[in-house]
């Protein structure tokens, strides 16, 4: 695996395997890298001749600056996950590499990036779609990767490619868990362990309502969720959403659409975690 820190060093390397006709996957990451993201790129190097994936943490889209501040970095490790699971090329690039003069553009993807995360973070969707623009443009990928996880992410990933035309294809990952249900999560590893205990809560609840909207409204189900997550001591829900699974508005009766999701994002002590459910969905 060869660790790429320039953009004209990876156009180069890419475009020699372009000539041979090779297929280009790339997997965007902020590293930290854990078995969420090696199912991205497993995905990817089954379907594509050359894994590229991006090792970057994109400081246009942090809003709160101790967040970036304390986004674990860990560089050797990522690389040793990623020659574990055959990637090609780790493209890591230092901030004035990707970002040589401020980027002033504007990215708006409404109604999908005002609700939820959007709402909470202020410019986070514009700094993601900044910086996956770019990478896209570097590595001019077949196809790219992104995890359910980050279910309105990858929402608006779809959009921005939509609307400017690119021409590549957008693969979206299953969410990978802990054993104990916890989502993985780069930030986990900031949890103390008695906040980790606490985080499993969480998918508990959210598997736990799946249940519950069996034999109950859509609004009941909310509110379960919300009682339940409430009670935990050191959490503060920001929000817990039911939304149609493309437009991300939110549904008030089952009958609304064919493709539900719960979406919940909370504070535990001082991390932010989200994570979301699936309760209806289009085959
Ligand atoms: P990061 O949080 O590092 O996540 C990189 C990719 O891994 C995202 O597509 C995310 O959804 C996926 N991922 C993370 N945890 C996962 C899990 N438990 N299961 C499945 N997939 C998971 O998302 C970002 O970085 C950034 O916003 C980025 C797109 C790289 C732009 O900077």
């Amino acid at each position: 695996m060869k660790v790429i820190t320039t953009v004209s060093q990876l156009k180069n390397e890419l475009n020699g395997f372009r000539e041979k006709g090779k297929s280009i996957g790339l997997v965007p990451t902020m590293g930290a890298l854990h078995e969420g993201h090696a199912s991205l790129v497993k995905r990817s190097v089954e379907e594509n001749d050359v894994t590229v994936v991006s090792i970057f943490v994109n400081p246009t889209q942090f809003n709160d600056k101790n967040d970036l501040k304390n986004y674990p970095r860990n560089l050797e490790a990522d690389c040793e996950l990623l020659r574990a699971v055959g990637a090609t090329i780790a493209f890591a690039p230092e901030v004035e590499e990707m970002y040589p003069e401020p980027d002033t553009r504007q990215f708006h993807f409404a109604p999908l990036d005002t609700v939820m995360e959007g709402a909470c973070r202020p410019g986070h969707f514009n700094g993601v779609a900044q910086i996956v623009s770019k990478l896209f443009y570097a590595a001019e990928p077949d196809k790219a990767y992104f995890g359910e996880k980050d279910f309105q992410q990858l929402a608006i990933i779809r959009e921005m490619v939509r609307r400017l035309g690119l021409s590549l294809q957008i693969i979206g990952c299953p969410i990978v868990r802990e054993s104990d249900g916890l989502a993985l999560s780069s930030r986990n590893m900031l949890l103390t362990a008695e906040e980790r205990t606490r985080a499993l809560a969480i998918s508990r609840t959210l598997f736990e309502s799946l249940n519950v909207a069996k034999n109950s409204s859509l609004h009941d189900t909310r509110a379960f969720v919300e009682k339940q997550i409430n009670k935990v001591d050191g959490f503060r829900l920001e929000y817990y959403r039911i939304v149609d699974g493309n437009t991300l508005q939110e549904v008030e009766e089952w009958s609304d659409s064919d493709y539900i999701v719960g979406c919940i994002a909370l504070f535990c002590g001082n991390i932010r975690l989200i994570d979301n459910i699936k309760y209806k969905e289009v085959k």
